[in-house]
């Protein structure tokens, strides 16, 4: 049987690392197959194109940014969540295309017209079984964030940024409701945790 394909999202800071660390570990005790994978990355190209896309001494062009993202996805696809669903394995992955609408579109003003044909054209149809985005406000958000580590090249773009970001992920789950549900990330792990185990449960049966 075909696998599942979860995908997270949230603006940097709303702790979707540590919930995918947790989820990864739920699915394993209950000896579901699983594979944990990123974006950008989750290949060994994607590895790269990722270390460019988040170094903050390389700048680029929006659109050259946008393409980045979706050569890094059309690898992933192809080698690594392809083939995992084909074998029955539950997909989780940390951001996908939801990511490039609320970063590239939102975020940066990329044109939702053109994105939709990059996602069309590298997606073929495949769409992620459920999404969730972890919705916090971006000041909360920075404030997290900036207390683990030194800003890559998209953390240290300001509020006004994430803002947008945020703006855009709330855009892309009200246009589908069915795919992509909100969790409240302001709240305490505990809490966010327990919603979080009743949306993948749903998957489940
Ligand atoms: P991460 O730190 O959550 O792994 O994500 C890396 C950064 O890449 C994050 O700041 C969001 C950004 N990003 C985009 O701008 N567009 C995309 O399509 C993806 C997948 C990530």
């Amino acid at each position: 049987m075909r696998g599942k394909f979860i995908t997270l999202e949230g603006i940097d800071g709303a702790g979707k690392s540590t919930h995918l660390a947790w989820l990864a570990t739920h699915f394993r005790t209950r000896n579901l197959p699983i594979c944990q994978t990123r974006e950008p990355g989750g290949t060994p190209l994607g590895e790269k194109l990722r270390a460019l896309l988040l170094d903050k001494d390389q700048p680029m062009h929006l659109e050259t940014e946008t393409l980045l993202m979706f050569a890094a996805r059309r690898e992933h696809i192809q080698q690594v969540i392809e083939p995992a669903l084909a074998r029955g394995d539950w997909v989780l992955c940390d951001r996908f295309t939801d990511a490039t609408f609320a970063y590239q579109g939102g975020g940066r003003g990329v044109a939702c017209e053109k994105l939709e044909i990059l996602e069309q054209w590298v997606q073929d149809g495949l769409q992620p079984d459920l999404t969730i985005i972890f919705d916090l406000p971006p000041a909360i958000g920075r404030a997290r964030a900036g207390r683990i580590k030194i800003p890559d090249r998209f953390e240290a773009e300001n509020e006004a940024f994430y803002e947008r970001v945020r703006a855009g992920y709330l855009g892309r789950a009200k246009n589908d409701v069915k795919r992509i549900r909100l969790i409240d990330a302001s709240r305490s792990i505990a809490e966010v945790q327990a919603d979080l185990l009743v949306l993948v449960d749903r998957l489940c049966q």
